[in-house]
């Protein structure tokens, strides 16, 4: 069978299960559009072109959370980070920003920065490790902004140590360079840094967070500077077609997702580290970073992404439990990103175990 047959099989076995290991629980869209339609009552209007109490409420619960200014709401982070990066480019006069060769905005946004917003790029540190202050050292020429991905989701989640962090913000600072936080699942750092997001964010100028990963919104992100930032960015956003006439169904499921999913991530850090240990004392098997700095890391297998999902399909329907997401081919097997939330809650330590057993048992057995 070939992989793409395979993947929708992988993918439909996944929904029929009634367990699984990683994320949030999943809903249908019925069920999340029935659960939503109760959660409106809290609300008297839609709203309207970026203004009303539901989104303006939003873009200020979360502000208030992060202790920054102000804040807007925009349909997705891709938009959101390059507004931000054009602002600081016209006010720090340079096109040129700094970033790590892993970014969103450098992989998976076709080069948005350059061909929309006229922007270059300059890719700091090595692919493989997150950046330091050395790295910073080695930019030669002007710049307008730095943007940090915390966590690295590309490699496993991994985070600066405080003392790093601090040192990069202040590098930038003190050269009147922003620092701008790619904090898609900045909800996940606090546990590693033991410190509130408001003292993480603190050493950024602009910080764009997304509404859909960690929050479990529908879909949305929020970008939060100064007043004065939000201002431009808001006519950025125009200017782009982000500013839409309601996203009433992602506001709606941002403020439940606030209310109801972020509490899991402390738990979810914890149960991280014991999973990675756990995968890290299995044969062919093994976890970046070993030791998981937040509540996500990937994992490795040793073995062909074939045999991986079709033993996982048959396994699936015989267990209903989902064990892993869908697999990323690797040069020596398979790789997975494993997020923890909610779902790792619903049972005990020894009832994971006695599942993660079986399955390996059965994904390392001889073809
Ligand atoms: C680290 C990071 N930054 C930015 C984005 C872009 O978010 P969106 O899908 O809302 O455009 C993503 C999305 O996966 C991401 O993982």
């Amino acid at each position: 069978m070939d992989m793409e047959h395979l993947k929708t099989q992988f993918q439909d076995a996944t929904r029929q299960c009634t367990s699984a290991l990683v994320g949030h629980p999943t809903q249908t869209m019925a069920e999340q559009l029935q659960s939503l339609a109760q959660y409106a009552m809290k609300f008297s209007a839609r709203d309207v072109y970026g203004s009303g109490a539901l989104i303006r409420d939003l873009e200020l619960r979360v502000a208030t959370l992060f202790n920054m200014p102000d804040a807007l709401y925009l349909p997705s982070g891709t938009l959101a980070q390059p507004i931000a990066l054009k602002l600081w480019s016209e006010e720090k006069g340079s096109t040129r920003f700094a970033m790590h060769g892993t970014c969103h905005i450098e992989l998976h946004e076709q080069q948005g920065y350059k061909a929309l917003y006229g922007l270059d790029a300059v890719l700091i540190g090595s692919i493989d490790r997150v950046p330091t202050v050395i790295d910073l050292e080695a930019i030669d020429g002007k710049i307008a902004a730095i943007v940090l991905e915390l966590p690295m989701r590309e490699i496993g989640g991994q985070l600066p140590s405080w003392q790093e962090l601090v040192a990069m913000s202040d590098w930038a600072r003190s050269r009147d360079i922003a620092f701008h936080l790619d904090g898609a699942r900045i909800w996940q750092c606090t546990a590693y840094f033991n410190r509130p997001i408001h003292d993480i964010v603190a050493l950024f100028d602009s910080v764009y967070v997304s509404l859909y990963k960690d929050v479990g919104a529908i879909s949305g992100a929020l970008l939060l500077a100064s007043p004065e930032f939000i201002a431009k960015a808001t006519v950025w956003a125009r200017r782009a077609g982000g500013n839409v006439v309601t996203a009433y169904p992602s506001l709606l499921s941002a403020h439940k997702g606030l209310d109801e999913n972020v509490g899991a991530l402390s738990g979810a850090s914890e149960a991280a580290q014991w999973l990675a240990a756990w995968c890290n004392q299995q044969p062919n098997t093994h976890t970046v970073p070993t030791q998981p700095h937040t509540t996500m890391f990937h994992l490795f297998i040793d073995v062909s992404p074939e045999v991986v999902l079709s033993r996982c399909i048959q396994w699936m329907a015989q267990h209903n439990v989902a064990l892993l997401p869908m697999v990323r081919p690797y040069a020596t097997g398979c790789k997975f990103e494993i997020n923890l939330g909610w779902n790792i809650q619903a049972h005990e330590r020894a009832w994971w175990v006695s599942k993660l057993e079986n399955l390996w048992e059965l994904l390392l057995s001889p073809e």
